[in-house]
């Protein structure tokens, strides 16, 4: 699970600017090369990539800012979040996706970078959303509420997926329609990508089914999929056999309620929980919602 590591909260001077120019100014420097605000509440940012950083698609790392001095010692911590890496493995830079809360610690300040500003960024990846996880299987799911999809976004550029499974599900899950865009500009995107093809194989996209709902707007498919699980909706919809632990193996990632319930629709049909250490049926891991 993402969570906070307080040993990264170690208190550290600011470092003064070197003489030359591109110095970095911040422990574990990395640079915005490119911002794109989706909507009012989600944005999703580039950034240089360590030349040291290897990690294998789905896995998150802490990413953050310096605090506001502290106003009795002067002194700065850095402020840190677990991020989903939302960029394959392959690619160049790294890529985020987040939400923005307006009195939220980081992202309140996060939402205002601009190409060219600096963020910290731990170079030590982990996470479950990873294929290691799970046993061989027919099909994937991938279950997304909200930025819940940025781990998926990297599984789904990433070739052993389509080399793991026969068919690969994304499921995601809105309140609004310009929610889904990212996601929709995503698969568009594997869709048409000559670089994924020959990476992956021609008609490799043809695989994967995408399937997004709203919840609190008008749009062709509307409810939460754990309802269309339940009413069987889904598996109408998509043309594909109900889940079961023979053939199906699953990835969640939402907000805590809606995982919670998945995990235990996915226990009832008879799939079990994997770890890196113990790969079985499914896995789970919370978005990042500060
Ligand atoms: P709803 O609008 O019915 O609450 P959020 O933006 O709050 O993180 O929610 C993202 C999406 O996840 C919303 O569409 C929301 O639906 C849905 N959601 C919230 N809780 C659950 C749950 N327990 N099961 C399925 N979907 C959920």
């Amino acid at each position: 699970m993402p969570t906070n590591n307080k040993t990264e909260l170690i208190p550290v001077t600011e470092t003064k600017a070197a003489k030359a120019p591109k110095a970095p100014a911040l422990p574990d420097a990395q640079t915005v090369t490119f911002v794109k605000h989706w909507t009012d509440r989600l944005f999703s940012f580039r950034v240089t990539r360590p030349a040291s950083l290897r990690f294998r698609s789905g896995e998150f790392v802490m990413i953050g800012l310096m605090d506001d001095p502290d106003p009795n010692t002067g002194k700065q911590k850095p402020l840190l979040r677990a991020y989903s890496i939302a960029s394959p493995s392959w690619d160049e830079e790294l890529e985020f996706y987040s939400i923005k809360v307006q009195d939220g610690p980081l992202t309140s300040r996060l939402q205002h970078i601009q190409p060219g500003d600096e963020i910290i960024l731990r170079p030590k990846p982990v996470g479950t959303l990873v294929h290691d996880a799970l046993l061989p299987g027919h099909r994937v799911w991938f279950f997304a509420t909200g930025t819940g999809i940025a781990p998926f976004a990297s599984l789904l550029r990433d070739p052993q997926t389509y080399e793991d499974y026969d068919e690969v599900i994304l499921t995601h899950t809105c309140r609004e329609v310009g929610e889904l865009q990212y996601g929709k500009e995503l698969i568009e995107n594997i869709r048409t990508d000559e670089m994924l093809a020959e990476l992956m194989g021609e008609g490799f996209h043809e695989k994967l089914k995408y399937y997004p709902t709203t919840t609190r707007e008008e749009s062709p498919k509307m409810g939460r999929i754990t309802d269309l699980l339940r009413s069987g909706e889904v598996y109408t919809d998509l043309g594909v056999e109900p889940i079961k632990p023979e053939t199906d193996r699953a990835m969640i990632c939402g907000n805590l309620a809606f995982n919670l319930e998945l995990k235990e629709m996915l226990e009832e049909m008879g799939l079990e929980e994997g770890a890196n250490s113990d790969p079985k049926q499914y896995v789970v891991e919370k978005a990042f919602l500060d």
